[in-house]
């Protein structure tokens, strides 16, 4: 009995002395996040409307309502956030970052952009000066609009990769990427080989994999630029490094569904070419999934696979309508993802209300919480990742956004009498954009502060 008492002495002086010793910083604002993974993103958030989140260092170490979390920090430095909104990091689950400067490029259909507009301006990309001066640009870009974490296709070219991960390396974002592979079916200067592909992708894979917070994503283009040869050999990286990415494009237009036939006749379907080659797996990543067969849907959603929820694509390119309520019968990991360049926007709350435009042209719901989710714990847990990211609680990386969402006449006048996370997120969707972004934090740091920009 002495000795326990003697070691709950000890223990709590330990404590004490820890909060004394360790810099911590406290955020007060409403607070909503998913803290673990649920098919019922409505019942299973987390909300407090006058909450309190603690961090040191980088990570994150109490969340809880203010009055009662305060008192354990009471020499923590305070930021006082009340009439903001903190949420976790976003993640952005499919986007291109050579396409960040031909965003917006008036097109006609798939196909036709991707020769007109994408790959001569991926050609670009040889170039290291122009590969770094975009790289900044798209990181900024990433956090004037709260997204810490994104699964980013780079060019074909593996210096360009390398200029990706630095950049994100000297801000200790936590980015999934990976050197676009294609060997046919695009111009010339643009292609690799099989044999290429496969020893640019798995010496990328030795050096940035879990380097820092990085990780990578094995990256065929989309089946109709990679020869049976190469879909091959990147399947044989896909089984030696079974927690590696994989990220490519599925069933996204009419004509390349009909081109992906008449190019793998031995296959059964789209999704089956990548079936094939061992790619139908946890971390891989399909953009797209707009014309999917049952049957698809069942192998995808059996696979523990994701599919990414491209809305301002799909809209711009005319590509189709995601069906939510197929990908939801057989409880597919679903993710959001703003496909830029042919997504019209970085931000994931605008992508979000395209989203629900989309479901509303085919009776489907799709709430705002359903909406955050897929672009915080639901992605994170479908990745495996959710000890580290898409949520805010005790232990995961601070990577965090404080929205402020009355930031002009109209929202603030939308929402003045608004208490519900639900009502807020929803209105920020429709109405806002960057402006509704006041900072972001990354790994402890603030990367991005509204008031600081010039
Ligand atoms: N399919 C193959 N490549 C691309 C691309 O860069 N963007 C989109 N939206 N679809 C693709
Ligand atoms: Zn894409």
């Amino acid at each position: 009995m002495h000795c326990i008492r003697l070691w709950a002495v000890v223990f709590c002086f330990q404590f004490r002395l820890r909060l004394l010793v360790i810099k911590h910083q406290i955020f007060r604002a409403g607070i909503v996040h998913f803290s673990q993974s649920t098919t019922d993103p409505d019942k299973d958030v987390k909300c407090y409307s006058d909450g309190a989140l603690v961090i040191a260092h980088d990570k994150i170490v109490a969340l809880g309502p203010y009055k009662e979390t305060a008192t354990d920090y009471p020499n923590a430095q305070y930021h006082d956030h009340r009439g903001r909104w903190i949420i976790p990091g976003l993640i952005d689950s499919h986007l291109h970052y050579p396409q960040t400067e031909m965003i917006a490029c008036y097109g006609k259909q798939l196909l036709h952009w991707l020769e007109t507009y994408t790959f001569p301006t991926e050609k670009k990309f040889a170039e290291d000066a122009y590969s770094r001066k975009i790289a900044s640009t798209f990181l900024r870009q990433l956090l004037k609009n709260g997204t810490t974490t994104g699964l980013v296709f780079s060019s074909v070219h593996a210096s360009a990769t390398d200029i990706l991960f630095d950049a994100a390396s000297e801000q200790n974002m936590a980015i999934i990427a990976g050197k676009v592979c294609m060997d046919r079916n695009c111009p010339p200067w643009l292609q690799d080989t099989a044999e290429s592909a496969q020893r640019e992708s798995a010496s990328l894979i030795d050096k940035w994999h879990g380097k820092g917070r990085n990780l990578y994503g094995l990256t065929p283009r989309f089946a109709p630029t990679s020869t049976q040869a190469q879909m091959s050999a990147l399947g044989e990286l896909a089984q030696q490094y079974p927690d590696v990415f994989i990220q490519t494009h599925l069933s996204e237009n009419m004509d390349e569904i009909e081109w992906v036939k008449s190019l793998y006749p031995d296959t059964d379907g789209y999704l089956d070419v990548y079936d094939k080659y061992h790619m139908v797996r946890p971390r891989a990543v399909f953009g797209h999934c707009i014309h999917l067969t049952d049957h698809e849907w069942q192998r995808l959603g059996e696979s523990g696979a994701t599919a990414a929820f491209c809305p301002t694509s799909n809209l711009f390119l005319g590509s189709g309508l995601f069906n939510l309520d197929k990908a939801r019968a057989v409880e597919a990991n679903l993710a959001l993802a703003s496909d830029v360049g042919a997504g019209t926007s970085f931000n994931m709350f605008r992508t979000y209300g395209e989203g629900y435009k989309i479901a509303q042209l085919q009776q489907q719901t799709f709430s705002a919480l359903q909406g955050l989710y897929m672009m915080t714990q639901g992605p994170a847990s479908a990745y495996n990742m959710e000890n580290a990211i898409g949520n805010l609680n005790p232990g995961t990386m601070a990577d965090f956004v404080v929205l402020s969402p009355e930031f002009d006449e109209l929202s603030a006048l939308r929402l003045a009498d608004t208490a519900s996370a639900q009502d807020m997120l929803f209105a920020l969707s429709m109405l806002g954009d960057d402006r509704a972004i006041h900072q972001t934090w990354v790994a402890g740091k603030c990367l991005y502060n509204q008031t600081e920009v010039i």
